[in-house]
């Protein structure tokens, strides 16, 4: 292209030119060409608003901007925003909130943010809400970001650096906050190696298909570049993965026969500039489509097809809790509810769509991706591609959410195969239709239950039953089987119980690990019939549920002799906000008008980590001769906060300041294995690794220097103080001999939950630490339109020990937010809501006001006491909404999610049955 072809605009104060075709999309341009990979991209079609730019002053998403509309403008991005090392007010504002989780959707935020305050300094709430409503977060609920917009012109102080023992229960800003704010961090798609070849996959249009690829080679000849193509006759190892050994079944490309849409049958790569403009749809593939499966109760039929052979009846796996005599409890109740309830197959929709680079160091296959998983990607990468384990090296980048589904490998085994084939470093960035057709799903559920009580109100027996539709390939399938049964009862007393759940395979989308796998659909069903009880018992909901909620001593439905339990405490904590919601709801209905006030209730609980399963991790802490105290934490942060927690643990059992901690990690070349982060096991498992290691190194100075338990350790550059009283030791570390790993001190501990094996009838540990909690919903319904608006939702959370209080309220608040759109809006259907257009998820105008209590009932086993968090604070928030509709409007939903015309039709039947 010629010079007089440039584009001329000026970004973040200077002039450039760019050489580019007009059309090409700003985002593009800027982080392509500019190298500002603070500018992200979520959607490319205005849907996600991550890519928000200022463009003379005004926000705009830069994958809807061709380059040519930029030329003359002034474009500020993220990078702009701070000078030099030094954040903005806002930055500082959103680090000092917790705003950033993930951090993929801030600089969007940020942008969206400044172009409101250069207009109006001082907005109200309301006018925040509005301006943020086009930028989409998944993590945080909004409120933290929201505050941090309010609180920009005079941002909180940064919280004061912990003194040594004292960062556990500190709210203390991430450590990892500061990249994420000033659009620093390195996701997935931001690392692009040098002359890195770009890789498309081409994907099947059809739930079930057999299939036979053409002539490939004229294809590529017909390419106007050379370009290579790659199919499973490719692949050197075993073309089969999956997240559990004895259940691998999803090859990393298709052979013959496609089990659902957007599975991958073939991969594209070369030059960038090539690959990104080919048209895939000619591709030489010639399909047979045939009728897929298209639910678990037409895949369960005695005459339909497999969609695997070993699997008969497309069952996958049923899993069962059964104590005492349930049928004979409940027909002596006095009494009974039952009821089916339906749930939806419900999309992740983390921002950032899967994204990695890979390229050789030596005989090692590094590859560089968003993952929750880095050593469950290396064993199976390695194993799909035919290498040794440690021919494999996983470098997690920064992850833009993950909630589940970044656990299971998606395009690893895609760019290590190109990059093993042709020796050249590659990238691949799924498109969002790919992410949204080819990743995992919550599982739809169709689920039965009925459960009686005696006279006093005591629930007596309750008989649960479930199908859960795991899709097309197993993916953790098996582990919502079994954690159902064992959650099914809620944290209550239920003396008699059968629970069995089963994971039917269908040509769905493959349904995998989501924020509380499986538990939050039975939840609806066991809250559900909990109103219904506590009403025919003349029992206020939330009485009815403290009478029946679990103690300490108690026996769970698995037989597990519980402690530190919480519920009580977390409905106690609720019972001043749950009367105060009453009232108002009872004044607000008593006026006319077609809107009514609901109130509703409903609780969690939920083990952490594997279900009776080994999952170890382990922490490795040293100190180098120069003074650094290195933290090698392998558990990835996917925005809940395992960088700050995990360190804020060791810190304070070690002795020293959290200050002084360096994190490294994750990589699995450079960190032990700290596990998967999933099933809220991180703070718990991971941090008692933590803490181990911790108390091991601090035990190891004590002994060197003869000093006792209570010392004080300080590092005062390559000197090691130990003091105790008036008696101080100082080690010289720089005089030490460093160990294999560069420390002169160091520990290394593991930490594996002590759990039991379940028998035939569920009887045994499934975990060795719980959490609790419970939330009250206030919300109006439109009986003439069918509307739901939240107005509050109350959340009291027992987590044991709060070791950062600010990064839990985000919790609880981002738990809320994907529950509310569960609840209320979210359905994916394959081939109509495969974008963020058609697949809603709430936005800042969509949250209620959420309060927080947290509860602090120490479990024995947790480190300090802590218990975990994440997959729980999701929970209530659906039953609780779908009560709270009841209540106002008499309408019993059995389908997901409460869409107008489903509530509608509620209140019609609830009026034509009264
Ligand atoms: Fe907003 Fe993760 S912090 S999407």
């Amino acid at each position: 292209m010629k010079d007089a072809d440039a584009v001329s605009l000026t970004v973040n104060g200077a002039t450039v030119a760019v050489q580019s075709a007009p059309g090409r999309r700003l985002s593009d341009v800027l982080r392509s060409d500019l190298g500002l990979t603070g500018t992200k991209v979520g959607c490319d079609a205005g849907d996600c608003g991550t890519c928000t730019v200022l463009m003379d002053g005004a926000a705009v998403c830069a994958c809807l901007t061709p380059l040519a509309r930029a030329a003359g403008a002034d474009i500020r991005t993220v990078e702009g925003l701070s000078e030099g090392a030094a954040l903005s007010a806002l930055q500082a504002s959103f680090l000092r909130h917790g705003a950033a989780q993930c951090g993929i959707c801030t600089p969007g935020m940020l942008m969206a943010a400044t172009a409101l305050l250069s207009r109006n300094p001082d907005p109200e709430r309301a006018e925040v809400e509005e301006a943020l409503g086009g930028v989409l977060c998944r993590c945080t609920g909004y409120a933290a970001i929201v505050d941090a917009v309010l609180d920009a012109p005079n941002p909180p102080p940064a919280a004061a650096c912990p003194r040594a023992g004292g960062a556990v229960g500190a709210a203390v800003e991430r450590l990892d906050g500061r990249p994420k704010v000033a659009g620093r961090e390195i996701f997935g798609a931001d690392h692009v190696p040098q002359g890195a070849l770009l890789v498309r996959a081409i994907r099947s249009p059809h739930a079930s298909a057999r299939f036979r690829i053409g002539d490939v080679q004229a294809w590529v000849a017909a390419q106007a570049g050379p370009i290579r193509v790659f199919t499973a006759g490719d692949i050197p190892g075993d073309n089969r993965f999956g997240v559990i050994p004895v259940f691998r079944d999803q090859p990393a490309l298709a052979e013959s026969h496609v089990r659902m849409r957007g599975e991958a049958v073939a991969l594209v790569a070369g030059d960038p500039e090539i690959v990104e403009t080919l048209d895939l749809s000619d591709f030489p593939v010639a399909w047979e489509a045939q009728d897929g499966l298209a639910d678990a109760e037409t895949a369960k039929d005695p005459g339909a097809p497999q969609v695997h052979e070993t699997r008969p009846g497309n069952i996958l796996i049923a899993g069962k809790v059964r104590r005492g005599d349930p049928d004979q409890a409940l027909s002596d109740a006095a009494h009974l509810a039952g009821a089916t309830i339906r749930t939806a197959c419900v999309e992740h929709a983390y921002i950032e769509p899967e994204a990695g680079a890979a390229w050789m160091d030596g005989e090692t296959l590094v590859i560089q991706a968003c993952t929750q998983a880095p050593a469950m990607d290396r064993d199976d990468t390695a194993r799909v591609l035919g290498l040794a384990p440690d021919r494999v090296r996983i470098i997690p980048s920064a992850s833009g959410g993950g909630f589940g589904s970044k656990l299971d490998l998606s395009l690893q085994p895609l760019i290590g195969l190109v990059t093993l084939k042709t020796g050249q470093p590659c990238r691949m960035a799924y498109s969002r239709r790919d992410s949204m057709t080819s990743t995992t799903k919550r599982h739809p559920a169709t689920m039965s239950a009925r459960a009686g009580a005696d006279a006093a109100g005591r629930v007596t027996g309750m008989v649960f039953d479930g199908d859960f539709d795991t899709g097309a390939y197993a993916s953790w399938g098996p582990t919502v089987a079994v954690r159902v049964p064992v959650h099914a009862s809620g944290p209550y007393r239920v003396p008699n119980y059968h629970a069995e759940a089963r994971a039917v395979h269908t040509n769905g989308p493959t349904s995998g690990a989501f924020r509380g796998f499986g538990v939050p659909q039975a939840a609806i069903l066991q809250e559900t019939l909990f109103d219904d009880l506590a009403e025919q018992a003349g029992i206020d909901r939330l009485r009815f549920r403290l009478l029946n909620a679990l103690r300490d001593g108690d026996s769970s439905v698995c037989g597990q002799v519980l402690h530190g339990v919480g519920i009580h405490d977390c409905l106690t904590a609720l019972q001043d906000p749950w009367t105060e919601a009453l009232e108002a709801a009872r004044r607000v209905n008593g006026r006319s008008g077609r809107v009514r006030r609901g109130v509703g209730i409903a609780s969690c609980w939920y083990g952490c980590g594997n279900t009776a399963l080994p999952n170890p991790s382990t922490i490795r802490i040293g100190l180098t001769p120069d003074g650094r105290l290195c933290l090698h934490q392998g558990a990835t942060d996917i925005g809940q906060g395992a960088n700050t927690v995990i360190a804020q643990i060791a810190a304070d059992a070690l002795g020293l300041p959290l200050s002084d901690v360096t994190l490294v990690g994750p990589d699995t070349a450079l960190t032990p294995d700290c596990g998967k982060t999933s099933a809220s096991r991180q703070t718990v498992i991971t941090g008692k690794a933590a803490l181990l290691a911790g108390a091991a190194l601090r035990a190891r100075v004590l002994a060197l220097t003869n000093m006792g338990d209570g010392a004080a350790l300080a590092l005062e550059g390559r000197r090691l103080v130990v003091r105790d009283g008036p008696g101080q030791r100082v080690i010289d570390l720089a005089a030490l001999p460093p160990d294999a790993h560069g420390y002169v001190l160091a520990a290394e501990e593991s930490y594996d939950p002590p759990t039991r094996p379940l028998d035939e009838n569920g009887q045994g540990v499934p975990y060795a630490v719980y959490g609790y909690g419970a939330q009250v919903v206030e919300l109006d319904v439109d009986m003439t339109l069918g509307t739901v608006k939240v107005r509050r939702i109350t959340a009291a959370h027992d987590l044991g020990r709060a070791i950062n209080p600010m990064l839990a309220k985000g919790q609880i608040e981002g738990g809320i937010a994907q529950g509310l759109g569960m609840a209320l809006m979210e359905e994916y259907i394959p081939g109509r809501t495969e974008n963020l257009h058609d697949y809603l998820i709430p936005t800042a105008g969509d949250m209620p006001d959420i309060r927080s209590i947290l509860i602090e009932k120490p479990d024995p086993e947790g480190p300090m006491g802590a218990k975990g968090l994440g997959e729980h604070v999701l929970i209530p928030t659906a039953p609780a909404i779908l009560n709270a509709i009841r209540d106002a409007s008499g309408a019993r939903i059995t389908r997901l999610p409460a869409l107008p015309h489903r509530v509608l039709a509620a209140i019609r039947a609830a009026s034509e049955g009264a």
